[in-house]
């Protein structure tokens, strides 16, 4: 896809990206590195960090692997604490790290339910909490992942659902609090975006034709659209943008297209 922003946007900013190895967030924080930013990713895994590293900087570009599991506030701020003693500051934390499996309310254990909120709104919460002190000295913004599911009713997706409703919460909540203390938060929520491990796993087959039928737009989404819908929200740009989450999802939702 076409470059659509000056190469320069988010020249020198640091952003501290989670699931920022991978998928949609991968994508996201190679193209804030493209734009100017210094990059600490950030994964339980470190095996999820190294191949985004070695692309950032094989493209000049600086990157830090951190490894921590946002459930664990300890080391989330472990992890904040060493970008910041890395690069001095952040600017620009995108909370991308999620859990994700299809199971019906009636099989999921509690600890499957909780599992997934954890990762996703515990995690987003204490990503944020960490790095508020930072985003408060740099003026900073905050960007959540969401998703569509819960805007209706997708089956086999109760977990993400109620996960991500409460990142939305999180997103609203901390924009009027942290808004005037100069930070501002958003959040994007993909629709059904092709090329994604997570999309491979949710989708089942043989749907994916219905569904592009369904979309306004006609097609999947790319990750590319959400790099996209992600620079413009971290750019100047959007200097008086604050509490949206944006719908990158081709008008799908809309139709109630269940992808599950
Ligand atoms: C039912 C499952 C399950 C499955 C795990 N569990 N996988 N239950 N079906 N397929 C249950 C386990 O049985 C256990 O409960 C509990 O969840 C914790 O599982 P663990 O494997 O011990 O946990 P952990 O190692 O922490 O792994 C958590 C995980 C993670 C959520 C399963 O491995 C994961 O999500 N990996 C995929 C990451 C991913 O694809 N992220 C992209 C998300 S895309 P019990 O009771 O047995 O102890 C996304 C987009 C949303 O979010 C929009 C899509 C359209």
């Amino acid at each position: 896809m076409k470059k659509v922003f000056a190469e320069d946007i988010l020249r020198d900013k640091v952003a501290f990206v989670t699931g920022g190895g991978t998928g949609i967030t991968g994508g996201v924080a190679r193209a804030f590195a493209e734009h100017g930013a210094k990059l600490a990713i950030v994964s339980r895994k470190e095996e999820s960090l190294i191949p985004m590293k070695q692309l950032v900087e094989e493209n000049g570009r600086e990157c830090l692997a951190v490894t921590a599991d946002v459930r664990d506030f300890v080391e989330v701020e472990n992890a904040v604490q060493r970008t910041v003693e890395h690069y001095g500051r952040i600017d620009i934390v995108v909370n991308g790290a999620a859990g994700n499996f299809l199971c019906a309310a009636e099989r999921l254990s509690a600890n499957g339910f909780g599992t997934v909120v954890d990762i996703d709104t515990k995690g987003t919460f204490n990503v944020c909490r960490a790095a508020f002190e930072e985003l408060k000295k740099s003026g900073g913004q905050i960007l959540n992942i969401s998703a569509t599911l819960h805007y209706l009713a997708t089956p086999m997706q109760i977990h993400v659902s109620a996960a991500k409703a409460g990142v939305d919460a999180i997103t609203r909540n901390l924009s009027a609090e942290w808004g005037r203390q100069g930070i501002r938060v958003n959040g994007i929520a993909p629709g059904p975006i092709e090329d994604t491990e997570g999309m491979k796993r949710l989708l089942p087959e043989g749907l994916k034709e219905k569904i592009t039928r369904k979309i306004p737009l006609q097609r999947f989404g790319r990750i590319a659209d959400i790099e996209n819908a992600a620079l413009f929200l971290a750019s100047d740009a959007a200097s008086y943008v604050n509490g949206v989450t944006l719908v990158v999802d081709g008008g799908q939702w809309l139709m109630g297209t269940s992808l599950a």
